[in-house]
């Protein structure tokens, strides 16, 4: 049906381009270079022993240490980071 496939293609547009779905990775270098280099400098994250190794452990450790630097980042938040970091050291599919 024509409607139908319009209305899914208009539905597949909105997905692709709403705010909301999409990352920011110029956003989490900001937030990580402004809040997380206190305790360690990027070279933990490359280091032989790293203790991440998925994307989910990547998010929840990026949980954690905003809350350890006194953070109260917004999920959103959260996941520019971890994204940020994935795309620039960890590279988890
Ligand atoms: C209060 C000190 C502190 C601050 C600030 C901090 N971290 Fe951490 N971070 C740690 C410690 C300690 C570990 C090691 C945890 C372990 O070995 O169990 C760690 C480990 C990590 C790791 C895992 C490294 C690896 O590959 O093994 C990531 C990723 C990370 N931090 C991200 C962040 C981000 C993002 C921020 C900024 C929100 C941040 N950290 C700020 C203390 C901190």
């Amino acid at each position: 049906m024509h409607s139908a496939r319009t209305y899914t293609a208009l539905l597949v547009a909105l997905l692709l381009t709403g705010p909301a779905t999409a990352v920011d990775l110029a956003k989490g270098k900001a937030l990580h270079d402004s809040i997380c280099k206190t305790c360690h400098q990027s070279d933990y994250y490359t280091r032989k022993n790293s203790i991440i190794h998925s994307g989910a452990a990547l998010n929840k450790q990026v949980t954690n240490c905003q809350q350890g630097a006194g953070e109260h980042w917004s999920a959103t938040q959260i996941e520019d980071v971890a994204a940020y970091l994935n795309a620039t050291y960890y590279k988890f599919k």
